[in-house]
């Protein structure tokens, strides 16, 4: 079986990150497809997934996006330590997860077609910032969260999974972020292992 390699990248909780690594022992992906997570890199050194990562016994990095004199310097920095955490230089999947840049066309060229994200909204509604704030004060019945493939264009690659909550009368962007966050926690894992099954 060949091996196939996930490198995860987060900037903060990574809640995101560990429903990953979970899926990934508990529904052996290493055992069934040769799939591991083979390294954890964030962009900011005080990320509190990375020392839940290191526990775990995960290989992790930081390249320190304030470390760099913009964003060209900053993406190619990332992009060499990414793609030096697998033996070829070819990661098979780079997973965005909660992680909080927005990304050169360059970059995402570069990983055009096995580069995911999972945005706190019901895409094609609301892309960007402020997701759940925005939902509210829209008036939404239902919120939601997308897993997606990443292309040049902010938010708008092809739809992988989605996930619906309602939005209740008393919800402020706290609470139905947390409702959210636990569907993200279900849909992430579920997108990565379908398309492991069809690598
Ligand atoms: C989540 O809302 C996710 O949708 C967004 O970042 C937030 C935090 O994710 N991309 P995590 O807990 O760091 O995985």
């Amino acid at each position: 079986m060949n091996r196939k390699s996930i490198v995860v990248l987060i900037s903060g909780s990574g809640s995101n990150m560990q429903a990953i690594v979970r899926a990934a022992q508990q529904r052996q992906w290493e055992s069934r497809w040769g799939a591991r997570v083979v390294g954890v890199v964030s962009n900011r050194p005080e990320a509190p997934g990375l020392s839940w990562a290191r526990d775990q016994g995960l290989v992790t990095r930081i390249v320190d996006h304030k470390a760099y004199d913009g964003r060209e310097a900053f993406d190619a920095a990332l992009r060499e330590v990414v793609d030096g955490l697998v033996p070829d230089g070819r990661p098979d999947l780079v997973v965005l997860a909660g992680f909080m840049r927005i990304l050169t066309p360059g970059f995402v060229a570069h990983y055009e077609g096995r580069m995911l994200n999972i945005h706190p909204s019901l895409l094609p509604a609301f892309p960007g910032l402020h997701t759940h704030r925005r939902a509210i004060e829209a008036g939404c019945r239902f919120a939601g969260a997308t897993v997606h493939r990443v292309t040049a264009e902010l938010d708008h690659g092809e739809y992988l999974e989605q996930a619906v909550v309602p939005v209740l009368p008393d919800d402020t962007p706290e609470t139905l972020a947390a409702r959210v966050l636990t569907q993200e926690h279900l849909i992430y894992p579920r997108a990565i292992e379908r398309l492991l099954a069809s690598l």
